[in-house]
């Protein structure tokens, strides 16, 4: 073995571990041996302390934005590649390493909070393990709307950003397609419809993280009540220099949500693509789309129960017929 270069020797250790070819990082601070061969520049400070892990289309581009608005929350600088997101715990940017996501950060002051919100994260199998195994402290955060309502705006963001599938196909006949349709089609189907189903990947993530470090948003209330719903949140991350949101967002009536106050009279409010108008969803797909998602409506409503957090009012009313 002492013959063979560096690379040999480690296609022989893969051949004989196959099961470690795909890496799990783990915190290097948590283990003394790894401190001892790390470079002295190194910290682990430029790591998130929670994160918002979506899903996609429930109103996570708002909480990122009002979470940027605090003095003391600070999130990862943009990525280009992937639309603003890091996306590091899904898909190959996994594989850059622990180095290029911490990249992303900021070093905190005292009393600082980081946080990183890739609403990919959510449904995704891999990704509660791998947060685990690097941040087995972090705090997650994912922000709940009726899956049908999600399914839909999924659909309507994908007709503006021209895909030829969604401009092809209703809606209703998108979801209802069958597994022989296109694979394009049951894609895009399936983008639609697997986030939504909510009781599966947040019984996931409870496989590695306690009840008590997950914080579940209602998405209607983040629309209707932000004010609120970021005093919440901010006593969930527990940040130490509280922000009174009620001071810095407001309803902007001509854009139909809270948007932050600039002046008096001005507001930034979320670019276009966010809180976009489109015809409300027929009342058929509406009924199909309550009749799919009732098992797993159903088992959320248990779960949420046992874990005594207050049940949505949406989800209170997609639970009550059968
Ligand atoms: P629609 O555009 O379908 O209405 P995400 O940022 O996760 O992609 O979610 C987008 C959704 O955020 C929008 O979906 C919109 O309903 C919701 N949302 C919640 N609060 C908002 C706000 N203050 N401004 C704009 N959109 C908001």
């Amino acid at each position: 073995l002492s013959q063979i270069s560096p690379m040999e020797l480690a296609m022989k250790y893969f051949d004989m571990f196959p099961e470690e070819k795909t890496p799990l990082w783990r915190n290097p601070c948590d283990y003394e041996k790894h401190m001892e061969i790390w470079s002295a520049n190194k910290t682990c400070d430029r790591l998130p302390h929670f994160l918002v892990v979506g899903p996609q289309k429930t109103g996570t581009t708002a909480l990122y934005t009002f979470l940027a608005m605090h003095p003391s929350i600070h999130s990862n600088r943009n990525s280009h590649d992937t639309f603003e997101e890091v996306q590091f715990f899904n898909g190959n940017n996994y594989l850059n390493g622990i180095d290029w996501y911490m990249d992303f950060f900021p070093i905190p002051q005292e009393n600082e909070s980081l946080f990183e919100k890739s609403a990919t994260y959510f449904d995704n199998m891999l990704v509660p393990e791998r947060v685990h195994a690097l941040l087995p402290r972090a705090k997650i955060i994912c922000i709940l709307i009726s899956p049908s309502k999600r399914a839909y705006s999924w659909y309507q963001h994908m007709r503006a950003h021209k895909d030829p599938v969604a401009l092809n196909y209703t809606f209703q006949d998108l979801i209802t397609a069958p597994d022989t349709a296109p694979r394009e089609v049951r894609t895009l189907r399936n983008r639609c419809l697997n986030p939504g189903e909510y009781y599966e990947h947040l019984d996931r993530w409870l496989e590695y993280f306690s009840s008590k470090q997950i914080h579940i948003i209602d998405g209607e209330s983040l629309k209707d009540d932000p004010i609120e719903v970021m005093d919440n949140v901010q006593k969930f991350i527990g940040v130490q220099n509280y922000l009174n949101y009620s001071t810095v967002l407001r309803f902007d009536s001509k854009k139909g949500f809270f948007c932050q106050m600039l002046s008096t009279s001005k507001n930034k409010c979320l670019g276009s693509s966010k809180g976009r108008v489109y015809p409300s969803m027929d009342e058929e797909t509406e009924k199909y789309l309550q009749t799919y998602y009732f098992k797993h409506n159903t088992q959320l409503v248990q779960l949420l129960e046992k874990l005594k957090i207050s049940i949505p009012k949406w989800l209170k009313q997609e639970t009550k017929f059968s």
